[in-house]
């Protein structure tokens, strides 16, 4: 629909007509306006890894069809396949088509602040890039079927505690590096027909009604054309939140906020041109929404399952494989253990939760690979030791050659609604472990939870698999691997760290009274563990292969670019095993000189090839600028700091394979805000101020080949322009007859140098 026709639409609405636009008609569709039949009405329904949409003859709005549970993010993130999400995408869109469903809930970007967030297994990462580039490509498959999708929940709603009127008070810094990254790529690559707003507050303003967030960045910054809804009940004031760019209220306001809207008209508060804005958008979504409707577009749960088990399979990650435990001798006695092997926790309790027709145990598809024996060994819901369990397990275990225990977290123990208070297994599970690691060394631990936890037992057994919640196919996807159907090639999302209290929020989780201050600011997840040089239980981008791989020939397209250039990285991996095996080669950067702190180093690509036994390929990553840059509080900018970087390839964030440098220029002098005319008295006489401002001047004056000649001198000069940002030494200028231009080609000159420098 183009927008001229919206407008006209627009024109035939009344203030009472338009208002009502401004929310739901009910829990899950957009207004219809009595005698404006034309005026199409939208079904909207959750989202994000399967479809969860209310029966149409029920009256309870949790009441939703069967549906497939595919992988939650949690596992998702880890295959590191864009092509895999984006077929995931394209099975939802379709089933979303064929149920009328106009835009599909999700997915949620968010990050992984804590691993106690009871969200986090709707989440893909603790690191922003990896979250945008999942999201982007779920959103890209959703929409591809022509169903919107809504990007949510915007923004840094990173816990369950409070989550509808805490307040997070983050730096502008970790705020756009980490918190908005994850959604900036999504929202620019993959334009999601909707954001979704978050329940919380960011410095003090609900994120329904804060401008900043919704207008100033969202849109004016990022270029967003689409449309923001409220998370459901996330309103506070629909008056501000019309004026801040929130378009549709869900669910329905039941009139009460109409009202509201058309009095704000009347006496003034808000300017109709405002709300015509915010209706325009209700109007042009449920257009679209109607006109691209597929009424003969049909599903198949059969096709759907088969996809599930597929997802699954290249989502499970394998931690720990001593002496190639794994994948399982078929002839040998293999027994499987805990309750989890029947009854397979898959997917996560609140608004994502999936009605499923049938769950995939291990236990039935055990039958494709091998005659294996049972033992329940705990009761999942009751965190009490059955002793009778227990002792049948051991005695099993005992007789068996290898033992695979299926354990982790019950439903109780997360959830969307709280959050987690610690990061343990229930204590019978724990128990189990043990007892049976030590009747048998031969044990593999199979794990069913949505965020990390912390495994006591990881020294005393030999395989450790992590599932997540990896969705309805999620017993036939554990058979795949752990009888080596399937090459494992799943990567950890985010770090399990040996214990809750080594996580950097540790001391600031989750707030207190209306606050959550976000202190660690941008050392969130690995950035934080590598930088204090802590020891994690795994690293991200940790996970193991039935095969090995090889990295040679790392090349740069240059050695010296401009940040305005696209830098080429191309590096060769091998299968050097032999089984076929996928392998996710990750792209680290490092700035190795930085006047601001920085993290050791941050993602800023990955792909993932599959290899043939004894094949090579080669891998080509792309970067721009953003993958150099850190947000510069002083410009309110990305900015590129000149000077060496290194680009690390590895295998994981903590195993890297290839190195090399680049040096990159950068166009900007910081600040540009510079004024002459802002100096006054109080820095002029600061005592201090001739001296070093005739030092940078002497250094200049000097030469840069003198300097360069005297590495001391040189030294100094660059210490001096990383340490002294150029409005502390304007702040020094203690004549006034300086100019702009003139400090400005300084710190051009000091620059220059400092590359020169840097390079040698
Ligand atoms: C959740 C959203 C969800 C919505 C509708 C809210 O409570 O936070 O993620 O899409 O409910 O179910």
């Amino acid at each position: 629909m183009d927008k001229a026709k919206i407008k006209e639409i627009l024109k035939r609405l009344t203030l009472e007509e338009k208002a009502s636009l401004c929310s739901g008609m009910d829990f899950w569709h957009t207004q219809k306006i009595e005698g404006k039949d034309d005026i199409p009405v939208i079904m909207l329904s959750d989202g994000p890894h399967g479809l969860r949409k209310m029966y149409e003859s029920s009256t309870n709005p949790n009441e939703s069809i069967k549906a497939v549970c595919f992988p939650a993010a949690c596992a998702l993130a880890c295959s590191y396949d864009r092509e895999l999400v984006q077929e995931m995408g394209k099975a939802l869109g379709n089933e979303c088509q064929s149920e009328g469903v106009a835009v599909l809930l999700g997915p949620g970007a968010n990050i992984k602040r804590s691993p106690l967030c009871g969200r986090n297994f709707e989440y893909f990462s603790e690191d922003p890039y990896l979250a945008s580039q999942m999201a982007a490509a779920h959103i890209k498959g959703v929409q591809s079927m022509g169903v919107g999708s809504s990007l949510k929940h915007f923004a840094a709603n990173n816990q369950e505690s409070r989550r509808l009127s805490v307040s997070a008070e983050i730096d502008e810094r970790a705020f756009r590096e980490i918190y908005l990254s994850a959604f900036e790529y999504a929202v620019k690559e993959a334009k999601p027909q909707t954001v979704m707003c978050s329940y919380n507050k960011i410095g003090g303003e609900y994120s329904s009604q804060n401008k900043r967030l919704l207008t100033d960045i969202l849109r004016d910054e990022w270029g967003f054309e689409g449309l923001v809804m409220s998370d459901w009940g996330a309103v506070d004031d629909r008056v501000k939140g019309v004026k801040a760019g929130l378009d549709l209220e869900m669910p329905s306001s039941m009139g009460k906020n109409d009202k509201r809207i058309v009095e704000a008209v009347k006496n003034g508060e808000l300017d109709e041109a405002d709300l015509d804005k915010v209706v325009e958008r209700v109007l042009m979504l449920a257009y679209t929404g109607d006109e691209n409707r597929q009424y003969a577009a049909k599903w198949d749960k059969d096709k759907d399952r088969a996809l599930a088990r597929k997802i699954a399979d290249g989502c499970i990650v394998l931690l720990k494989n001593d002496k190639r435990i794994l994948p399982l001798d078929s002839k040998k006695k293999i027994a499987f253990i805990g309750e989890f092997a029947d009854k397979p926790r898959f997917q996560g309790g609140g608004s994502s939760h999936i009605n499923v027709e049938q769950v995939a145990s291990a236990l039935e598809y055990s039958k494709e690979f091998a005659e294996v024996s049972y033992a329940q060994g705990y009761i999942t819901y009751e965190d009490k030791t059955d002793e009778k369990l227990l002792s049948e397990a051991v005695e099993l275990a005992q007789e068996s050659d290898v033992a695979v225990i299926f354990a982790g977290l019950p439903d109780a123990f997360e959830s969307e609604g709280f959050d987690r208070s610690h990061m343990k297994m229930p204590q019978c599970q724990l128990e189990l472990i043990e007892k049976i690691a030590e009747v048998n060394k031969n044990v593999v631990v199979v794990l069913h939870n949505g965020a990390p936890i912390e495994m006591p037992f990881a020294d005393k057994v030999k395989g450790i698999v992590e599932c997540y919640l990896a969705g309805e196919m999620v017993g036939a996807a554990q058979c795949d691997i752990l009888f080596g159907k399937v090459n494992p090639s799943g990567k950890l999302a985010e770090t399990f760290p040996k214990k809750l209290s080594d996580n950097p929020s540790y001391l600031n989780f989750p707030g207190e009274g209306d606050t959550v201050q976000y202190k660690e600011g941008i050392f969130v997840g690995y950035r934080y563990y590598e930088k204090k040089e802590m020891d994690v239980l795994f690293p991200f981008g940790h996970g193991l292969s039935y095969t090995d791989f090889e990295y040679t020939d790392i090349s740069l397209s240059a050695d010296e670019i401009n940040e305005k250039d696209i830098l080429t990285v191309t590096v060769t991996v091998k299968n050097t095993g032999k089984r076929d095996g996928k392998e996710t080669v990750q792209l680290y950067v490092r700035d190795t000189h930085s006047s601001v702190v920085r993290p050791e180093k941050e993602l800023k690509g990955f792909e993932k090839v599959t290899l043939k036994a004894g094949e090579s390929k080669r891998v080509v990553f792309k970067l721009d600028k953003r993958a150099f840059a850190y947000y510069n509080t002083e410009i309110n900018d990305w900015y590129v700091e000149y000077g060496e970087f290194e680009i690390l390839i590895g295998s994981s964030s903590a195993d890297i394979r290839q190195k090399a440098s680049v040096y990159v220029e950068t166009d900007k002098v910081i600040p540009m805000h510079f004024d002459l005319d802002s100096l006054g008295g109080e820095v002029m006489s600061f005592p201090e101020g001739e001296r070093i401002f005739g030092k940078v001047l002497s250094l200049v004056n000097m030469g840069f080949d003198a300097a360069q000649a005297d590495e001391n001198a040189a030294k100094a000069a660059r210490a001096m322009f990383n340490d002294m940002p150029l409005h502390t030494m304007v702040s020094f200028v203690p004549d006034e007859s300086i100019t702009r231009e003139m400090i400005e080609d300084i710190v051009k000159e000091l620059n220059a140098a400092a590359i020169e420098y840097a390079k040698k």
